[in-house]
């Protein structure tokens, strides 16, 4: 295995919501890479522009989003293979064939369950539909059959070996008596049992790739102790890349290589996981580490708020978007001036007018 080998690059990505109250510029600028094997991280507060840049890679992006500018590439290799292609995603129909072989099969992606999400569920156009479906059980169907129909729609195997598949990714994720639980309804499922049914069937595909969208949030501490330990593994068997959004500093800092630290749909610093919690650049990024509680459990470890209200997104501050919540703010510069993605020493990037001769 060679080290850093590039799996997606994500290239000045924006998305916009074109709604009657003006423009949404929901990512507004994103680069970062991703390689085979690692996991990114990213974080930011909620609203930032996580959840969407990580639909935009497999185009599923809700409606009225488009992506407006940038581009996605994927480095495509075919198992066993050492030729890559490299696919423009972006380019892609989202309905079409391509995507869709590479959306659950290749590039598996997770979200939050749904029933506890923070954010709001927007109404999902058209393709997401069928999207949608690669992260929300259908209600009449067995968990089993839905699991294998997707197995089947991504691996060469019989209906028999999709249903152990099923059963073995049940037990992997903790599911108790897998070979029954594989027969039920999703209603006879608990919420975390469900989200669990998720992951398995994201992971069932053996994706070279997983988005995991605050992937464990409403499950209990040990559970989610279960559930990174199997991407953990994955990723080590499989060479699996993880892209991880979460508000759970001390889960980032668990499975985390490298940090991208969103705010109002930019990138504003991006290093390796121990520059971003021992040596953070941005007033924001400080800002969100000092935000955690010094007492421990769980949900000490999550993003607390931090002081001053997110701005308006459609009335945006000049300048730094940041500044009306800095506590480095420079009048005359930071209310003027929009900080440019620049790079210090090594790996790590920061967009902040202190690093700037201005
Ligand atoms: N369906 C939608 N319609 C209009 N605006 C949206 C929609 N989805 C997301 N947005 C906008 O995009 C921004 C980023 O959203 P999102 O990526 O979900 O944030 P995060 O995952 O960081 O909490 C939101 O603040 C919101 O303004
Ligand atoms: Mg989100």
């Amino acid at each position: 295995m060679t080290a850093n080998e590039l799996l997606v690059q994500i290239q000045n990505l924006r998305v916009e919501f074109d709604v009657r109250a003006g423009i949404v510029k929901a990512v507004d600028g994103v680069t970062f890479d991703i390689y085979r094997g690692q996991t990114l991280g990213v974080i930011g507060e909620s609203g930032c522009g996580k959840s969407i840049t990580a639909r935009a890679i497999l185009q599923m992006v809700p409606k009225p989003g488009k992506i407006t500018a940038g581009q996605v590439l994927y480095h495509r290799r075919a198992k066993g293979s050492t030729q890559t292609d490299v696919i423009n995603i972006s380019k892609l129909d989202p309905d079409g064939q391509l995507i869709r072989e590479i959306r659950g099969g290749e590039i598996g992606m997770i979200f939050q369950e749904p029933m506890s999400s923070l954010t709001p569920v927007y109404n999902a156009g058209s393709h997401i539909n069928e999207a949608v479906s690669l992260h929300r059980l259908m209600p009449l169907r067995k968990v089993g059959d839905q699991m294998a129909e997707t197995i089947r729609a991504h691996r060469k195997v019989t209906k028999e070996e999709s249903r152990q598949i099923a059963i073995e990714m049940l037990r992997r994720v903790g599911i108790p008596k897998p070979e029954q639980r594989v027969d039920s309804y999703p209603h006879q499922l608990s919420g975390g049992q469900r989200q669990r049914v998720m992951i398995a069937i994201a992971l069932s595909c053996q994706p070279v790739m997983l988005i995991a969208d605050e992937p464990t949030t409403a499950l209990d501490v040990s559970i989610e102790a279960q559930i990174l330990d199997i991407m953990r593994e994955m990723q080590r068997n499989e060479n699996m890349a993880i892209m991880f959004i979460t508000h759970n500093l001390g889960v980032i800092a668990e499975m985390a290589k490298e940090i991208v630290v969103m705010y109002m749909g930019k990138q504003v610093e991006r290093a390796s996981t121990v520059d971003i919690f021992y040596d953070p650049k941005h007033p924001y990024t400080r800002a969100l580490l000092q935000s955690i509680p010094k007492v421990g459990r769980k949900t000490g470890t999550r993003l607390a708020s931090i002081e001053g209200m997110v701005p308006d997104p459609f009335n945006l501050p000049t300048g730094c978007v940041f500044h009306p919540r800095c506590p480095s703010f420079m009048p005359g510069k930071c209310d003027k001036i929009a900080p440019t993605w620049k790079q210090l020493v090594g790996d790590h990037w920061v967009s902040c007018l202190l690093y700037e001769e201005v």
